[in-house]
């Protein structure tokens, strides 16, 4: 390569460990006990027996906590778990089909521009904004028409997360200009693709009035309290209400009434600053250095040094709606600012929209949002407003088990001018700082929220791993992270207080520890019966109730040091209170496992495979791509792509059953 290469392109970028904030961590001397009481229960204190409940249950937390519901233990997995796997392919149980259906490069189905793939990196910067990004992430399933419930027609909106430079140029990144910078941006956001089932297949709808692509450059609307805030004004957008595109999309949600919300999660890799940070930038991790994707060195909208506005006109949750090709997608500041993993929206008792969110990064924090209106079947116009005004709370983990959702209100608890925030508005710009001052729960890594669609109020979130727990100078051990040097991940779930979203209390237990199934090592022993994972990540309920886990073991980790001969990134299913683990999918070499849409009858499920290829030290070598995997094209003079897979069962069943 022409220049040295950091890890700035990878998931597991944030070393840098922004919350340097001293809110509590459980360490006070009182709570001590208990938390090795709970240590020594599962097994983590070096010198404890090896034996894990079935569950991790605080002491107090009430009996239901998690135990399966009813119509869960009508359910059941019907599949043979598979084996690990370390090859180049994605394989599912005996009696299910697996094939990739739209990969980086394909047409998104424009009427009037649908170029072809270019296997050696050559497709233009109009081309690729025509064309399926880079980097799969979430996805959510719309059914056609809109307003019905059809199982085999239907729209997949779906998130392009990230890019990488080397795999995407003939050249790399050498003879770098804003031409290469825009062909990236391109490559970055989201598609809309219509898809069809026709006989027993799957295709795209090519062309179609549906399709698009949104992108880095595409305008949007800002909502919410922060629209018009001083910080949210630029040169380019005088009054703070237009923002030019959404980038780093991660997870997602969807709404009940039919709109697909994108996350953006790693868009502080984006922005460099030359100049010194301040605390605001140190605090959301804006680079300080031009190793990263160098879009600030040719577009000037990325170098905070001359536009130091911009970076506060991301981080943000963005609602789509995918019927309508033309709509102007809209960024709700009222669902706050970080690194937004995903967004899970459910019904609070009343009818009120709550949305359920991670900060993923090492020692941040879960946060939900409860709507001030209520949700109104009947109307979807005015639905489209749930987003723009409710409350943001962040959540605090006790050790006995109870939860608290802390509200982030200007004027409450602190959040004032005496902690440096001006109106609901600044503070929403600066959400991580508002959560430190009301003493939230720092957490190993927030990643995807899911509900268990037959308790209300059930909810799960996968924490993925964090190497830095328990560190000199970081965060200890606490009961809801309970383990040091966290390298496997962990599942939370709490149920909230009269099984009501919108409730300001909840208890809390562990659905699983993950980590090896082999060997005593308490770090890295998991709690599951069946198959062994780590590094959970994406998670999902079924419409059945089978809840499935997708890993993100890091491309530098993949069966190798702790994570050897686990084999390549998986996705496993359970259904909670069983503690039994089937390992349903594992993908090819040097990808992850993300984004799950199911159609409304179950029968077909829709899977993400991200990064194929990845090389485990930084982005790709432009001259050798096919080094790590060549999957799914297996093109001696192509490489490796990301794409969607469609599953279904041979014998058009029920998936998972
Ligand atoms: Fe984009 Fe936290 O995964
Ligand atoms: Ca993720
Ligand atoms: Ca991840």
């Amino acid at each position: 390569m022409s220049r040295p290469l950091k890890s700035l392109f990878k998931k597991e970028h944030s070393e840098e460990i922004s919350n340097r904030s001293a809110n509590p961590v459980f360490s006070d001397v009182a709570n001590v006990f208990l938390s090795r009481r709970r240590l020594l229960q599962m097994g983590v204190v070096a010198g404890a027996a090896v034996s894990f409940p079935l569950l991790v249950k605080p002491e107090s937390a009430f009996a239901a906590v998690s135990r399966p519901s009813a119509l869960a233990k009508a359910v059941s997995l019907g599949f043979t778990s598979i084996p690990v796997s370390s090859e180049d392919t994605v394989i599912v149980p005996e009696g299910y089909i697996a094939r990739p259906f739209y990969r980086w490069g394909e047409p998104v189905g424009l009427k009037d521009a649908m170029p072809a793939f270019k296997t050696d990196g050559s497709n233009t910067t109009d081309e690729q904004a025509a064309q399926a990004g880079m980097h799969h992430d979430g996805m959510a399933w719309f059914s056609l028409p809109q307003g019905g419930n059809s199982p085999d027609h239907g729209l997949l909106a779906m998130n392009h997360e990230y890019i990488d430079n080397g795999m995407l140029f003939k050249d790399g990144d050498a003879n770098w200009d804003l031409d290469k910078a825009r062909k990236g941006q391109n490559a970055m956001g989201i598609s809309v693709i219509e898809v069809q089932k026709r006989g027993d297949d799957w295709q795209v709808v090519r062309p179609s009035s549906f399709a698009r692509r949104i992108t880095v450059n595409t305008p949007m609307q800002l909502t919410g309290p922060a629209r018009h805030q001083p910080l949210m004004k630029t040169a380019a957008d005088p009054q703070g209400e237009q923002v030019l595109g959404t980038m780093q999309n991660c997870a997602n949600g969807h709404t009940p009434w039919g709109t697909y919300l994108t996350c953006e999660e790693n868009w502080s890799d984006i922005f460099v600053k030359k100049a010194d940070r301040n605390a605001l930038e140190k605090r959301y991790g804006i680079a300080d250095s031009d190793d990263s994707y160098r879009w600030n060195e040719v577009d000037e909208r990325f170098s905070v040094d001359k536009t130091p506005n911009e970076p506060n006109r991301f981080g943000w949750v963005v609602e789509i709606d995918p019927y309508d090709p033309n709509s102007t997608p809209r960024k709700h500041t009222a669902l706050g600012r970080f690194k937004h993993e995903g967004a899970m929206v459910t019904l609070a008792a009343d009818n009120r929209v709550v949305v359920y969110m991670g900060d993923d990064q090492k020692f941040e924090y879960i946060y939900k949002f409860v709507s001030d209106k209520k949700y109104d079947p009947a109307n979807r116009q005015s639905s489209m407003d749930l987003l723009t005004s409710g409350t943001l709370y962040v959540a605090k983990f006790n050790e006995d088990g109870s939860g608290s959702w802390l509200p982030l209100v200007f004027g409450e608890n602190g959040l004032d001018q005496s902690h440096g925030f001006e109106s609901q508005g600044d503070l929403l710009i600066k959400t991580r700082l508002a959560a430190d001052v009301v003493g939230a729960t720092k957490m190993d890594r927030p990643e995807w929220i899911t509900v268990d669609p037959n308790t209300p109020g059930s909810v799960y979130c996968t924490l993925t791993n964090n190497n830095d727990r328990g560190k000199e100078g970081k965060a200890p051990v606490d009961a809801a992270n309970p383990r040091a040097n966290n390298q496997f991940g962990h599942i939370m779930h709490w149920l909230e207080e009269n099984n009501d979203p919108a409730s300001g209390r909840f208890q809390w237990d562990i659905l699983v520890m993950a980590g090896r199934t082999d060997g005593n090592d308490p770090q890295a022993k998991g709690s599951m019966q069946g198959a062994a994972f780590g590094s959970p990540d994406g998670l999902s309920f079924d419409h059945r109730g089978v809840l499935w886990i997708q890993t993100d073991v890091s491309s530098s980790t993949i069966n190798q040091k702790a994570y050897a001969d686990m084999g390549n990134n998986q996705m496993v299913a359970t259904i909670p209170g069983t503690n039994e683990y089937r390992r349903f999918l594992t993908g090819p070499r040097g990808c992850e496992i993300t984004g799950i849409a199911f159609t409304p009858d179950n029968r077909t499920l829709f899977i993400n495979i991200q990064h194929p290829g990845e090389v485990g030290d930084g982005i790709t070598d432009p001259a050798n791509p096919r080094a790590v995997s060549n999957w799914p094209d297996a093109d001696p003079h192509g490489r490796p792509r990301s794409s969607t897979v469609v599953i279904v069962k041979a014998d058009g069943g029920l998936i998972g059953s």
